[in-house]
């Protein structure tokens, strides 16, 4: 017998839904739903949504304007306060504002409404046909710590309104709305809190009560800094950015890995299961100080050293749990008064540890807490600090945003793996808030956070298809 479905897709598709009308002309419910599921499964999409048929399956439409997105990551890298090729871009400052803007308007020409919620997370709309239901969304961060490069977050950001190009393009026409988020503050460089805006989003109450008092290093308090920037106005409240479970029914963040393993394999995408878990914490040392000349070494007590043998300290606990998975970073140790001829009176670090394991990377932190009186006691310094800014529990991705993603690489002939983030993303905050998934591109060499930094527009264009197809898919169930 010849089989229709070689025939051209009209026909096929003609075939294929007679045969299944009569087919659920002649059978009971449960059949009907079996009948459905194959359907589904046949073509990768809700059987009751023949509208966005072609799309889902015809992906040679999805068509990814490379030029455009080159020249807006270039642009956006221009706000920075550190000379090219590094980008320095941080919460609230000019740059920022400034950066948002271009976010704005990019979303504006892309047809999306756009609103900005209390602190300045931004959300650009594309309404689907049943506005009821809960949306779909996407998104990542445009804030870049110091000297680091222009592609963390940003190929999130446009990579999410491109992606929302393609399916205009291509005439794909969503159920469920989609929304691109640009979410405020990921990367704790101002306020020493990752993933500002998504964790307020995903209700905070502690962090809404400790915004009201947090100052940046300059004493600049953060509702200041956000009024500055347009933010925080008088009627405005932090738990109006709270969302609600099940505000959106998922989300869907594009990053580059950050890590060395896609681009090593030669494999186009990477499908993220779980995002490990981070805590970050500040401690405080104090001692006498004193001249570094006359104050003999057995009557000293050296905030510094005490603040050195904790960073040594780190990295034994992290290396003592054999696990290739437990990391620790000490990215800031500031001395007081910092002259070459005082010794330290004042000593200061932010200590990063993260695990896929919680339990581990707790008992990591409490063994950091550990050594940290222990030294003060041997140093005769005061352990004037000991904050745990956040210890957050590791986030898996959602199983059905998983299957879509891998269905959409497949359809686009795209070598994919499944994989696990070690950098946080606002994802982690996002799954609090709704189902969540993620796709890493390839990025050169695994850099990250320094102005090396790069992916090929080839690997960015691929994952803004995945993205696409993704979100088409989650659109229509
Ligand atoms: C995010 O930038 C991280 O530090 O993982
Ligand atoms: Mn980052
Ligand atoms: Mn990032």
């Amino acid at each position: 017998m010849e089989n229709p479905f070689t025939h051209p897709l009209p026909l096929r598709l003609l075939c294929f839904f007679c045969c299944i009308t009569l087919f659920l002309a002649f059978t009971d419910g449960e059949v009907e739903d079996a009948t459905i599921k194959i359907m589904q499964d046949f073509s990768g999409y809700p059987a009751s949504e023949p509208a966005s048929f072609d799309i889902l399956t015809s992906v040679s439409s999805l068509s990814v304007d490379d030029r455009s997105l080159q020249t807006q990551i270039d642009e956006l890298a221009l706000f920075s306060d550190a000379p090219a090729p590094s980008v320095t871009r941080v919460l609230y400052t000019d740059k920022d504002v400034s950066a948002r803007r271009y976010i704005k308007n990019l979303m504006k020409l892309a047809g999306l409404s756009i609103r900005e919620d209390a602190v300045g997370n931004i959300f650009g709309q594309w309404d689907g046909h049943e506005t009821q239901l809960a949306g779909v969304a996407t998104g990542s961060h445009i804030d870049a710590i110091p000297y680091s490069g222009k592609f963390d977050g940003v190929v999130g950001v446009l990579g999410a309104i491109e992606a929302i190009n393609v399916l205009k393009r291509s005439g794909f026409k969503p159920k469920r709305s989609l929304e691109v988020v640009m979410f405020t503050s990921e990367e704790p460089t101002r306020f020493g809190i990752s993933c500002l805006g998504s964790r307020l989003m995903a209700g905070s109450e502690a962090l809404e009560k400790a915004l009201q008092q947090t100052v940046d290093s300059q004493n600049v308090s953060f509702l200041d800094a956000s009024r500055s920037a347009g933010y925080m106005r008088d009627h405005d409240d932090l738990s109006s950015v709270r969302m609600k479970k099940g505000s959106y029914s998922a989300f869907v963040e594009l990053h580059i890995e950050q890590g060395p393993i896609l681009e090593a394999e030669g494999v186009s995408i990477g499908i993220v299961t779980a995002i490990a878990a981070p805590a970050s914490i500040k401690v405080d040392f104090e001692g006498n100080g004193g001249h570094a000349g006359a104050v003999l070494m057995p009557y000293r007590n050296d905030a510094g050293l005490a603040a050195a043998e904790l960073a040594l300290a780190v990295e034994e606990h992290v290396l003592e749990t054999g696990s290739i998975d437990t990391v620790g970073t000490v990215g800031v140790i500031d001395l007081h008064p910092r002259a070459i001829n005082s010794i330290p009176s004042k000593s200061h670090l932010e200590i990063d540890t993260r695990d896929i394991d919680e339990m581990r990377r707790n008992s990591v932190v409490e063994k950091i807490h550990q050594s940290a009186v222990a030294i003060a006691k041997k140093r005769s310094v005061i352990l004037s600090g000991f904050e745990i800014v956040n210890q957050d529990p590791p986030a898996l991705a959602d199983e059905t945003i998983i299957r879509a993603m891998e269905a959409a690489s497949q359809q686009l002939n795209l070598t994919h793996r499944l994989m696990i983030s070690r950098a946080y993303h606002d994802s982690l905050f996002m799954a609090r808030v709704s189902p969540m998934g993620m796709i890493f591109i390839p990025c050169y060499k695994g850099y990250s956070h320094k102005p090396e930094e790069y992916a090929s527009a080839e690997d960015i264009a691929n994952g803004i298809k995945v993205l696409a197809l993704t979100l088409a898919k989650l659109s229509l169930y």
